[in-house]
């Protein structure tokens, strides 16, 4: 079963203490939650070139694989503002390519928690 309450916990830690959006003004978290249980947690991370910042979803997911872990069973994404931070699409996909099943939970502070399946947010994703 999975601590949503624990996950949320590191995302909104990673929002406050990781994210560097001086740009946007709009702090992300992300937590991943991998099979074997290990956390990895990423805020977004901007730049003053805007496209090249990267949303908090894919830094989690890039600090992960990059350390080998390749299964995943859950992400949790937090945010500030009205309304809870949905993954972009470009993160729908990239987190398609290691986690097709993963779960979604999002919230926005103050805000319920929202849950979807990557599957009922990207379907008919693009494999090769
Ligand atoms: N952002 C994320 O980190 N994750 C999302 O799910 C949506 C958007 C970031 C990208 C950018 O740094 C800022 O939020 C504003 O778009």
């Amino acid at each position: 079963m999975i601590d949503t309450i624990a996950l949320a916990d590191k995302a909104f830690a990673a929002m406050d203490g990781l994210s560097y959006a001086p740009y946007s003004g709009y702090p992300v978290g992300a937590a991943l939650l991998c099979c074997d249980g290990r956390v990895f947690a990423a805020g977004n991370i901007e730049n003053a070139s805007y496209g090249l910042s990267v949303c908090a979803e894919r830094v989690a997911l890039w600090k992960a694989v990059s350390e080998g872990a390749r299964d995943f069973v859950a992400i949790f994404i937090a945010g500030r503002g009205e309304e809870a931070p949905w993954p972009c699409g470009a993160c729908r996909q990239v987190l398609n390519e290691f986690a097709p099943d993963i779960v979604i939970y999002t919230q926005h502070e103050g805000g319920k928690i929202h849950m979807r399946t990557l599957t009922q947010l990207l379907p008919k994703a693009f494999k090769l």
